[in-house]
C-alpha cells in the first residue's frame, strides 16, 4: 500500500519534511537540491510541527493499517484462489518507509506483489513518486528478482470508492436543517499540483475531475438532485502557479456570493491527515467564518468506513483476476516526460512493455 505517510509523532516532522524537500518528482530544486531541500525543510519544521501537534500527530499511518486489515480480510473471500492475501505499508516520506516493506515482504518469503497506489487519481508527483522510489529501492537493496510485480496504478471512479465518498458526502448533507440541504454548496477539495508538471501531461485534474463527476451523480441517484457543487485545489506551496481556484479563496469567494451552507469534500485523500484536520477544519474552518458561511461541514475522511474497505477489496480482487501489470494508462508516459524511470515495472509478473518503448522499437 503506497502513500505519502506522515509523521506519526511531530517528532519526526523534519525527516518528514526533508525527505520530501529532497524528492524531486515533486520538489524541482534544480541542482542543489541536495542542499536546499534540507535546508528548506528545517526552516519550515517548526511551523509545520506546530500543525501536527494540534492534531495530534498524523493518523495515516493507523488509517492504512485499518484499511490494510479490513481489504486482506475481504480479498480473501473474494479471491480464494490467490489467497492468503497479507498488506504491507510502503510510505514515500515517513515510517515504515519502503525499505521497511521490502525487508518485511523478504522476511516473509513474499513471491507475488501488487503495488497498490493509494492515491485514486495518478499523479506522477505521487503515485508516480512512489513507484519509482519503490523500483530504485529494489535496486538498491538488490532484490530487483525478488519478487514479481504487478501495479494498480489509479481507480478514479471505482463503483464503490464513488459510493463510499458520495456516502460520507450525503451524511454530511443530512445534518444541516432539510429546508436548507439543497442550497448547500458541495465544495471538492484535492491537493494542488504546480501547473508546471500539469503543463507537461500529468493525469491528475482530469482523473480528480472524473471522481468528482462520479460522486456527484451517485449523488443525484441517491436523491441530491439540486445541489451545485465546484472543485478547489488546496495544500499550495510557493509562489510559482499552481492549479486553482484555491480551496480557501473558493470558500471566501462563495461567502461573498452569500452563500451560508458548504460541505467540503476531500476527494484525494482516502484517510484523515494534515490536509483534513488542520487545513479544512482549522484553517478553511476560519476562512468559512470570516466570509460568513454560517453552516460550514466538511465530508468526514474514509479512514475505516465499510464500503472503503470493500472498494480496496474489489479494487484489487479485479485486478489480480485481470491478470494485467497495470492499467492500460500506466503503459503512457506524460507527453512532457524525461524521466527515464517513469512507466517502468521492475520483473513484472505478466509481459509489459511501456507505450514509448514499443513504438521506439517498431520506428525504421
Ligand atoms: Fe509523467 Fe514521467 S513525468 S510519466
Amino acid at each position: 500500500m503506497l502513500n505519502m505517510g506522515g509523521p506519526a509523532s511531530p517528532a519526526e516532522t523534519g525527516a518528514f519534511l526533508e525527505r520530501l524537500f529532497t524528492d524531486r518528482e515533486i520538489i524541482q530544486l534544480g541542482p542543489l537540491q541536495s542542499t536546499l531541500g534540507p535546508l528548506l525543510a528545517r526552516r519550515r519544521t517548526p511551523r509545520v510541527q506546530k500543525q501536527y501537534e494540534s492534531i495530534g500527530g498524523s493518523p495515516i499511518r493507523r488509517w492504512t493499517e485499518a484499511q490494510g486489515a479490513g481489504m486482506v480480510r475481504l480479498l480473501d473471500e473474494l479471491s480464494p484462489l490467490t489467497a492468503p492475501h497479507k498488506f504491507y505499508i510502503a510510505f514515500r516520506y515517513a515510517a515504515p518507509l519502503t525499505e521497511e516493506a521490502l525487508s518485511a515482504m523478504r522476511a516473509d518469503g513474499v513471491e507475488r506483489a501488487v503495488a497498490f497506489s493509494q492515491y485514486p487519481q495518478f499523479s506522477c508527483t505521487t503515485s508516480g513518486s512512489s513507484l519509482n522510489h519503490l523500483w530504485r529501492e529494489l535496486k538498491r537493496l538488490q532484490l530487483s528478482d525478488a519478487f514479481r510485480w504487478s501495479v494498480i496504478d489509479r481507480w478514479p471512479t471505482h463503483p464503490t470508492f464513488v459510493a463510499a465518498v458520495a456516502h460520507k458526502v450525503e451524511q454530511a448533507l443530512l445534518e444541516l436543517d432539510a429546508a436548507q440541504r439543497e442550497r448547500a454548496v458541495i465544495l471538492f477539495s484535492a491537493h494542488s499540483l504546480p501547473m508546471r508538471v500539469v503543463a507537461r501531461g500529468d493525469a491528475y485534474p482530469q482523473e480528480v475531475a472524473a471522481s468528482v463527476a462520479a460522486v456527484m451523480a451517485r449523488l443525484r441517484e441517491r436523491g441530491f438532485a439540486r445541489n451545485a457543487y465546484l472543485l478547489g485545489w488546496q495544500s499550495q506551496v510557493g509562489p510559482l502557479p499552481w492549479l486553482t481556484p484555491q480551496t480557501g479563496e473558493a470558500l471566501a469567494g462563495l461567502g461573498r456570493q452569500g452563500h451560508r451552507h458548504v460541505v467540503v469534500v476531500p476527494i484525494a485523500f482516502t484517510t484523515d491527515h494534515i490536509e483534513t484536520l488542520f487545513e479544512i477544519d482549522q484553517e478553511y474552518k476560519h476562512v468559512a467564518d470570516k466570509a460568513g458561511i454560517t453552516h460550514f461541514r466538511r465530508a468526514a475522511a474514509l479512514n475505516d468506513e465499510p464500503l472503503m474497505l470493500r472498494a480496496l477489496a474489489e479494487i484489487a480482487a479485479q485486478h489480480l483476476a485481470a491478470r494485467e501489470p497495470a492499467s492500460p494508462q500506466y503503459r503512457l508516459n506524460c507527453a512532457g516526460c524525461v524521466n527515464a524511470m517513469c512507466r517502468s515495472i521492475t520483473n513484472p509478473a505478466a509481459p509489459y512493455q511501456r507505450l514509448r518503448d514499443q513504438a521506439q522499437s517498431e520506428t525504421p
